[in-house]
């Protein structure tokens, strides 16, 4: 099968232009709002040009069909809050294109998809989650944004897109591309990576409620202070982890909300994300009792009230060994001695599709590692290489 580079080009710089904003090629599409649903829109038109059926389940994720049994391919199109043009969008373009190519040389059938809210607006991987099975659609419409908005009234953004529900069945396989999001294939000089596992994730919603009051009249010593006890938390967590976890370990409080967030106010209540990733789930539990023990005694300590939001997780996976054997034979023959067998520290939706079918995984590199910003890039050669490998990894396959 033939690629065509420039017309996979082309289509990923126009599906940046939606949503784009901020510095150089960054994004803002987060799940189900107008550019998410623009972008969605798009795709489906691509989709059809390319003549695969267009289908949209009830969470927003969106494919594109070929009759009868088929490999799917995609990641996802939603992005972070300030997010970069590839993450997610290069593995949907690299889907679509593959499936045009192998179509026009008569090769195997490739369907798309973009799922929805990868990015977790409402969670962890929340689209493919439900579409797996790992969650319940109940389940996901209770979940809120950071704005107290829930799922349920989000996802009514669909609108007429919604057609139904897609078996799983008439799958064979997923492949996913993504760019690395890390330094490892920069930093080496190496243009591929194909992954051996995805780490597994913890994430919750913790609150502190201690007692509004002013900023100028309240003494220190009688001062329930919601952000001094998140202050405290952070320090003490960061001592008890040193005994548990490997250099590979990471945590995070990315979202602090604090109320009522004035100057002259002591604040009454925190509410912040917790979350925890690692190759080992055992580590995963060992680190959630820990936080929720020095959560408890912060709280103590200080007057406090203490609770939790839902604990959202999944569990670290391998991938398929004949899948990712296409796709490292395919590496050797587009980049010789510039790929390498790595772990996935950012999490994807292939984790939720393995739990239906043989998945694997392709990274290209992120340029000085950096994703989850506006400056997120990566070199349009190694954009093309991926696109070969998979190209071949599909023919080989069929
Ligand atoms: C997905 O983008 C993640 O947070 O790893
Ligand atoms: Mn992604
Ligand atoms: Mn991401």
């Amino acid at each position: 099968m033939q690629i065509n580079s420039d017309r996979f080009l082309a289509d990923l710089h126009a599906l940046r232009a939606i949503g784009a904003a901020g510095v150089g090629k960054g994004v803002v599409r987060p799940a189900y709002t107008e550019a998410d649903v623009a972008a969605r829109r798009w795709l489906a038109e691509r989709f059809q040009d390319a003549g695969l059926e267009v289908a949209v389940d009830g969470m927003g994720n969106l494919f594109g069909l070929t009759e009868g049994p088929s490999l799917l391919m995609g990641s996802h199109s939603d992005s972070q809050p300030e997010g970069g043009w590839l993450d997610g969008a290069l593995g949907v373009v690299a889907a679509l294109e593959v499936a045009r190519a192998s179509r026009e040389a008569g090769g195997p059938a490739v369907s798309v998809v973009s799922f929805q809210d990868e990015e977790g607006r409402f969670g962890v991987t929340t689209g493919s989650a439900v579409w797996s099975g790992h969650l319940s659609q109940p389940e996901a419409d209770v979940l809120t944004d950071h704005a107290g908005v829930a799922l349920a009234d989000a996802r009514a953004a669909m609108g007429k897109m919604v057609t139904g529900p897609v078996d799983p069945a008439r799958f064979t396989g997923f492949i996913e591309m993504h760019i690395e999001q890390g330094p490892t294939l920069d930093s080496a000089g190496e243009q591929i990576g194909v992954v051996s596992d995805i780490v597994g994730i913890r994430d919750m919603k913790v609150t502190f409620e201690g007692q509004q009051n002013h900023a100028g009249t309240t003494p220190m010593h009688l001062r329930k202070d919601a952000f001094q006890a998140v202050s405290a938390f952070n320090s003490l967590l960061e001592e008890r982890f040193r005994n548990v976890v490997s250099p590979a370990t990471v945590w995070t409080i990315g979202h602090v909300s604090l109320h009522p967030n004035a100057s002259s106010i002591v604040p009454g209540r925190a509410v912040f994300s917790m979350q925890w990733r690692d190759g080992d789930s055992d580590r995963l539990s060992r680190m959630e009792a820990i936080i929720r023990d020095t959560a408890q005694q912060v709280a103590q300590d200080r007057g406090m009230e203490l609770s939790y939001g839902p604990l959202l997780g999944l569990d670290p996976v391998k991938m398929d060994a004949r899948l990712r054997g296409a796709l490292e034979a395919g590496a050797e023959a587009v980049a010789p001695g510039k790929w390498r067998a790595m772990p996935s520290g950012a999490l994807h939706d292939a984790t939720n599709v393995s739990r239906l079918m043989p998945v694997a995984m392709l990274f290209v590199p992120s340029i000085n590692g950096i994703s989850h910003a506006f400056e997120e890039d990566t070199a349009e050669e190694d954009l093309v290489a991926g696109v070969e490998v998979l190209a071949r990894a599909v023919s080989a396959l069929g």
